[in-house]
């Protein structure tokens, strides 16, 4: 929505949340402290805000004088109920379209922004047009817009996007949001389809690129077994102009709000319309995905002598990805969990999550002490994460763990030490050099 009000100075853009707390955040004053982290976010929010950008709590007042409601709600996967662990849990995008419904006035566009299972669109049709029937002056349009951005890279995304995907059925709705986006984007990098295409769309991105990343981890394990490098590999496979080279890195797994939500989503809608090798086909991506973060821990044991009772080990990065304080489903928290259970004591290092969130994450409180039955403190700097430490694990790949000095970080260590990199950030002449043990992702030499 800020980049929609810092490209469109003539539309009003008005951000409505029910958590006063974070609406205050979003309008305080210190723009190095808005509730998200995202590089080129602050300078966005600080062009637009107060000209035609507005953060607010009155949820009513602002869908009564919108022309054009988006819901931008979350979607978590159901914790309990039918399709616990796979459905979507919808009852906040069922809560907004009746607020818009009691709420809205004259003609209003209703835009699905949040990622939806397949027909979601219908429901809100059906609670908009209950509203309609009660003999109101008040009409609804239903349109899905699903939203392609990448944390970290959100703005350059939302600038320069490959696509801007709009379903629906009323061509003059359709036409009103292409209007927005044609602000910015190239027409012809705005595809039209119908509201089911559209919803299945976004679903099916995520799937494939989540596949590519599944793709890559299981060839990376069977590079560690068989002498192959998994970037040898990504690199003469991805100049295949059909295959391409993005999405190749061999990494924890990965992570994120929606790789795992949209694809257990799928698995679930296809189980619903009676196609469980179709289910069975994708949930194997999600399995890949959680075999690889307990392989790592499990190497991780292995390779210290069997043991992480007691030990410190380092653990750089907690982030789900660089550029980001998000940690939602990050390979960390698993791997950590595991070697949490082992005994380990992780001096944990990441340069945008505190301690708070770490402690959530890993649902135990922060300890300075080793504690045999496992136990975690946040260090401040990498240097402080190494500290007595018997082993360093790399979980995000942030810039400054490429630039690492591993002579002066191997000092502070206890030998024998090792380095578990496992997102290849590091070079492994440099940390071998420094007398370390090394374990590479995909790196069948090592
Ligand atoms: C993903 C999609 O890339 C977006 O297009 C989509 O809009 C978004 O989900 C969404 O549905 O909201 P995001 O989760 O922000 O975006 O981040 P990605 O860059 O896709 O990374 C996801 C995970 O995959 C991260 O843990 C990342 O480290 C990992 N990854 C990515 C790899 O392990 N290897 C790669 O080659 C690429």
């Amino acid at each position: 929505m800020a980049v929609i009000a810092d490209r469109c100075p003539q539309v009003q853009v008005t951000v409505v949340d029910l958590n006063q707390a974070r609406i205050d955040a979003w309008n305080a004053d210190d723009l190095s402290r808005l509730p998200v982290y995202e590089p080129g976010l602050d300078a966005v929010v600080a062009r637009a805000r107060g000209r035609n950008l507005t953060f607010s709590t009155e949820v009513e007042a602002s869908i009564a004088a919108a022309d054009m409601v988006f819901i931008s709600v979350n979607t978590p996967t159901k914790t309990k109920g039918l399709g616990a662990g796979q459905a979507s849990d919808l009852r906040w995008v069922e809560a907004c379209a009746r607020t818009v419904a009691e709420a809205a006035t004259g003609h209003t566009i209703v835009v699905e922004k949040s990622t939806l299972p397949v027909r979601t669109a219908a429901a809100i049709q059906t609670i908009l047009s209950a509203a309609q029937d009660a003999g109101s002056e008040r009409s609804f349009s239903v349109l899905s817009n699903p939203e392609f951005l990448a944390e970290g890279t959100a703005i350059a995304d939302l600038e320069a996007p490959d696509r801007v995907l709009i379903g629906g059925d009323d061509p003059e709705a359709i036409n009103a949001l292409a209007g927005i986006y044609g602000n910015w984007v190239a027409t012809e990098r705005i595809l039209r389809t119908n509201l089911w295409s559209s919803e299945l769309s976004k679903l099916t991105a995520n799937a494939f690129l989540a596949q590519r990343i599944s793709s890559i981890n299981s060839i990376a394990a069977f590079c560690e077994a068989s002498g192959a490098d998994v970037r040898e590999v990504a690199r003469a496979i991805g100049t295949d102009s059909r295959i391409g080279s993005k999405f190749l890195s061999a990494g924890p797994g990965f992570g994120g709000s929606c790789f795992q939500k949209d694809i257990l989503n799928l698995v679930y809608l296809c189980r619903h319309f009676g196609l469980p090798e179709v289910a069975d086909y994708w949930e194997s991506v999600v399995r890949l995905n959680t075999w690889q973060q307990h392989r790592i821990a499990r190497l991780v044991v292995e390779k210290l002598f069997g043991t992480v009772t007691g030990k410190r080990l380092a653990v750089l990065g907690f982030a789900f990805k660089a550029n980001t304080n998000d940690t939602r489903e990050a390979p960390a928290i698993r791997v950590c969990a595991d070697l949490l259970e082992e005994g380990a004591h992780l001096q944990i290092h990441d340069p945008k999550v505190d301690a708070a969130q770490m402690a959530r994450d890993l649902k135990r409180d922060a300890s300075e002490v080793a504690d045999s039955n496992g136990s975690w403190c946040r260090s401040e700097s990498i240097e402080a994460s190494v500290a007595g430490a018997d082993a360093v694990l790399i979980m995000t790949e942030w810039g400054q763990y490429r630039t690492l000095d591993w002579d002066a970080l191997a000092s502070r260590m206890r030998r024998p030490a090792w380095v578990f990199d496992a997102r290849a950030v590091t070079d492994s002449q440099q940390v071998r050099a420094a007398g370390l043990n090394l374990w590479k992702v995909g790196d069948g030499e090592g």
